[in-house]
C-alpha cells in the first residue's frame, strides 16, 4: 500500500474490509497539527543524538514547515489509503523531503508514543479553552448575583419552600461548583503535562534520544518515568472526560432550574428572545432550548466518559488497537462543550428576573416555620419543642388556609405561652435571612463576603 508505515513482513496488503476499519484518518486528522509539532522535536533529538547531520536537520524542518502549510491551507489531505494522521503525514513529508530524508524521522518512535502526546497536547489546549468557557458562565452568575444582591427567593428542598434566601446566594451556589470544575482542569493540567514521546512502541529506545527535550519543546513539564505507563494509560484522557461530563452534569443543573423557571406557574424569570426559540405550530411559544440542550449534552458527556472507561476496562498492557477508540469520546467531549458554554453564559447574563414575585414568594409556604422554632430556642426552650410549638402554628395556619403572620397574638399564645407577641419579630423575610449571617449563610452581609472570596479564587485560577 502507497505509504502504508508497515508492510515488509507481508505477502500481500490488507483486505479492503481491514484498511476500512482500521482507518482513523476521519477522526484523527484533527491532530495533524501536534503531529507535525512532535515531527520537529523528534527531528531535534536526533540531531543531538548524531543521527541526522546539520543539513539533514535543516532540510527536515524546512519540509515539515512546507507540510504544516499545505495542512493549514488544506492543499494536504489525507488520501483514501491513509491509515491514519502518523502515516499520512509520513507520506507528505517525505513527497516534500524524499524517500532519503523523509524516511529517516520515524527511528526511535512508535505511533504508540506519538498519539498517546498528541492526544494529551490537544486535551491542555482545549481545557484551556473549555476552562475559559466555564469562567463566562461563572461570570454570568456573579454578575446576576451582584445585579440583585437583596433580593429573596424561596428556598427550596425537596423542591419544596423551605427557607427564604438570596437569589444572589442560590446562583452563587452554581458559581461554586462551576469553580470547583476550573480548578479541577487546573489540576489535572498538571498530571497530563507529562509527555509519553520518547516511550518508543512500549519499552522505551535504543538511539540515545532525549524525552526529556521532546518533552520541553512541547510545552510538557516532563517525559514519562515509565515507557510502558507513557504507551498504554489513558486515564489521563479518563479525566479529562470525568470533568467534562461534570462540568456537564453542573450546567445541566442550572439549566434545569432555568427551566423551572421561566413556566408560566413559576414565572421567575424571561429568557432573552436572542436565547429562545419559537413553535413550528405555536405561535404564542418561547421554549428555553439552550438549557434544554444543555441537560440533554450532559447525558451525552456521561456516555463519552461511559464509553472511554469500558475502552480501557479489563486491557492488558501495552498498546492495544482498542486504544484507537480513545480519541473520538474526548473530542467529542471537548467539541460539545465548546459550543455549549458560549450559549449558556449568554443565556444566564440576558436572564431578567421577575424579582417582586420571587420576593413575595419567599417566605410564604411556612417557610418562617424555623425562624419562630429557632426564636423559641433563644428563649431557653429545648429545640425538640420548639419544633413542635412552630408544627402547631403551621398546622393551625394550613387548616385555616392562612400563612403564619395571619394568626393573632391569642392563635399563638394559645398554642404555648412561650409564643408571646414578640415572636413577630421573626416572621418577616428580612429578619429571616439576616438571621443567617455566619460564613455561608444567606444574609446579605454572609453574600457579600462569599461574593469577594469567590472573586478572589476566580482571580488565583
Ligand atoms: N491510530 C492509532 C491510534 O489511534 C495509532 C497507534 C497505532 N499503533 C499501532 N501499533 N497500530 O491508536
Amino acid at each position: 500500500v502507497q505509504g502504508a508505515l508497515w508492510g515488509g513482513r507481508f505477502a500481500g496488503g490488507p483486505a479492503d474490509a481491514l484498511a476500512e476499519l482500521s482507518k482513523s484518518t476521519h477522526f484523527d486528522w484533527r491532530l495533524a497539527g501536534y503531529d507535525i509539532a512532535g515531527s520537529r522535536a523528534h527531528a531535534r533529538v536526533l540531531h543531538k543524538a548524531g543521527l541526522l547531520d546539520d543539513a539533514e536537520l535543516e532540510g527536515m524542518l524546512v519540509a515539515l514547515d512546507q507540510l504544516d502549510d499545505d495542512v493549514k491551507s488544506g492543499a494536504y489531505q489525507p488520501a483514501p489509503s491513509d491509515e491514519d494522521v502518523h502515516g499520512s503525514l509520513e507520506r507528505g513529508l517525505i513527497e516534500r523531503a524524499g524517500t532519503q530524508l523523509g524516511g529517516k524521522l520515524r527511528a526511535g518512535r512508535s505511533r504508540n508514543d506519538q498519539i498517546a502526546t498528541l492526544g494529551r497536547m490537544y486535551l491542555r489546549d482545549h481545557a484551556r479553552i473549555i476552562g475559559a468557557g466555564v469562567l463566562s458562565v461563572i461570570d454570568a452568575l456573579v454578575g446576576q448575583a451582584q445585579t440583585h444582591l437583596g433580593v429573596a427567593m424561596p428556598g427550596r428542598t425537596h423542591l419544596q419552600h423551605a427557607q427564604p434566601v438570596l437569589l444572589s446566594h442560590h446562583l452563587l451556589a452554581h458559581a461554586w461548583s462551576l469553580l470547583r470544575d476550573v480548578q479541577r482542569l487546573a489540576d489535572w493540567d498538571k498530571r497530563a503535562a507529562v509527555s509519553p514521546y520518547g516511550s518508543g512502541a512500549l519499552a522505551g529506545s535504543s538511539l540515545g534520544l532525549d524525552p526529556n527535550a521532546v518533552a520541553a519543546d512541547l510545552g510538557f513539564d516532563s517525559a514519562v518515568w515509565n515507557s510502558i505507563d507513557g504507551t498504554a494509560s489513558r486515564d489521563v484522557y479518563a479525566e479529562f472526560s470525568w470533568i467534562a461530563a461534570m462540568i456537564g452534569v453542573d450546567l445541566s443543573r442550572v439549566s434545569e432550574e432555568i427551566i423551572i423557571w421561566a413556566t408560566k406557574e413559576f414565572s421567575f424569570i424571561t429568557l432573552d428572545d436572542a436565547y429562545s426559540t419559537g413553535s413550528s405550530i405555536m405561535p404564542q411559544k418561547k421554549n428555553p432550548d439552550v438549557a434544554e440542550l444543555a441537560r440533554g449534552k450532559a447525558g451525552r458527556l456521561i456516555g463519552d466518559l461511559a464509553g472511554l472507561l469500558a475502552t480501557l476496562k479489563g486491557l492488558p498492557l501495552a498498546y492495544n488497537r482498542d486504544l484507537q477508540e480513545d480519541k473520538e469520546p474526548v473530542f467529542d467531549a471537548a467539541d460539545t462543550l465548546e459550543v455549549l458554554l458560549p450559549a449558556v453564559s449568554g443565556m444566564i447574563a440576558t436572564l431578567k428576573f421577575n424579582t417582586e414575585r420571587m420576593q413575595s414568594l419567599a417566605p410564604q409556604g411556612f417557610a418562617l416555620a424555623t425562624d419562630i422554632a429557632e426564636w423559641v430556642v433563644r428563649q431557653g426552650v429545648p429545640f425538640r419543642e420548639a419544633h413542635e410549638l412552630s408544627g402547631s402554628a403551621v398546622q393551625l395556619a394550613e387548616g385555616r388556609g392562612v400563612e403564619l403572620w395571619d394568626l393573632t397574638d391569642e392563635d399563638y399564645a394559645g398554642i404555648s405561652p412561650h409564643l408571646t407577641p414578640e415572636v413577630r419579630t421573626v416572621l418577616s423575610t428580612e429578619g429571616s435571612l439576616d438571621s443567617r449571617s455566619s460564613q455561608g449563610g444567606t444574609a446579605r452581609s454572609a453574600v457579600e463576603l462569599q461574593l469577594a472570596e469567590l472573586n478572589r479564587q476566580i482571580g488565583e485560577v
